[in-house]
């Protein structure tokens, strides 16, 4: 990699990254949608929201992928259970990601790096290459959607993506409270800055799925998501809500079976994936 160590210079290091950046988008050519899942604080269920999204639209017969750029906390490998190291062609140079359920293709930062040292310090244009060479030498082949998952903020790695992939869409994940609240106007800030669109926002933890009779719990609160949503004049996606069988479930990274739950528990995940189809054909024709 021909990285600058200043990260501010530009000089030398210009050419290389062209070529990345063309590497990349030729690489994610055969990719119809690409969305990334971002929030502007943490914990506020990125992760899930991108896992569920991708299992969903898997499960209706769409070619989908989940990509994880966390390189600080990668968490779609613990939610889904993967332990398989990504196979490398060391010839073609091609990363190949794992398939799952339903052709679902994952792959995350985490496979491939050394050894997993959470203590690892990547600056920003160290991060910034690492990214670029991902995106760029992934073999995802034909997808209809490619889901990113990303880390909490509008650091290196959402600015990467909306960098390199010039037709990414945003979606914007928020719980209900308005703590959350003032800091995902950032992120929809960083959107607009960036020219990235946004399909729409997912409220998460909107509510609470009864532990007992899994029916919808309506808790205080619930809403924040919608009225930011109307605020900015955004679509909104979905309301998850609070399912203590998720936790559980993430924890043993064996997810849920969408198709398996009541009606009652499924609705708000059918009601998402349903949205991001409708917005995203209409975005297409
Ligand atoms: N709707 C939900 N119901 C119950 N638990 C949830 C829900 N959404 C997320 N969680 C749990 O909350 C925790 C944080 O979720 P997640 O990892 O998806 O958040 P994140 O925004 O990706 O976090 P980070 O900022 O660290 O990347 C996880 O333990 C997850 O299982
Ligand atoms: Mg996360
Ligand atoms: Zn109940």
């Amino acid at each position: 990699m021909t990285e600058c160590a200043s990260g501010s210079c530009s000089g030398g290091a210009a050419p290389a990254q062209d070529e990345m950046d063309l590497k990349v988008t030729a690489n994610l050519d055969n990719i119809r949608f690409k969305l990334l899942v971002m929030s502007g604080k943490g914990g506020v269920g990125k992760s899930t929201v991108a896992a569920y999204l991708a299992l969903g639209l898997a499960a209706q017969g769409y070619q989908v992928g989940l990509l994880d750029v966390d390189l600080h906390g990668p968490s779609i490998p613990r939610m889904l259970g993967l332990k398989d190291h990504a196979r490398v062609d060391e010839e073609q140079q091609f990363i190949h990601p794992l398939t799952l359920d339903h052709g679902l293709k994952a792959l995350s930062v985490e496979m491939l790096l050394p050894k997993k040292d959470s203590s690892v310090i990547w600056r920003g244009p160290l991060k910034i290459g690492v990214i670029k060479q991902f995106l760029g030498n992934v073999a995802w082949g034909n997808l209809d959607f490619l889901v990113i998952d990303s880390p909490p903020g509008t650091g290196d790695e959402p600015l990467t993506i909306a960098q390199t992939i010039n037709d990414a869409m945003a979606v914007v994940v928020t719980t209900p409270q308005e703590i959350a609240l003032a800091d995902v106007r950032k992120s929809i800030d960083f959107c607009y800055q960036m020219e990235l669109p946004i399909l729409g926002v997912v409220e998460n933890m909107s509510g609470l799925t009864c532990p007992h009779c899994h029916q919808p719990i309506e808790l205080l609160g619930k809403g924040g998501g919608k009225a930011l949503a109307e605020r900015f004049g955004l679509e909104l996606l979905g309301q998850i809500p609070w399912d203590p069988r998720l936790v559980e479930a993430s924890d043993k990274g064996r997810p849920l079976d969408l198709s398996k739950l009541e009606d009652g528990a499924a609705g708000p995940y059918r009601d998402m994936v349903g949205k991001v189809l409708g917005h995203t054909a209409e975005r297409k024709a």
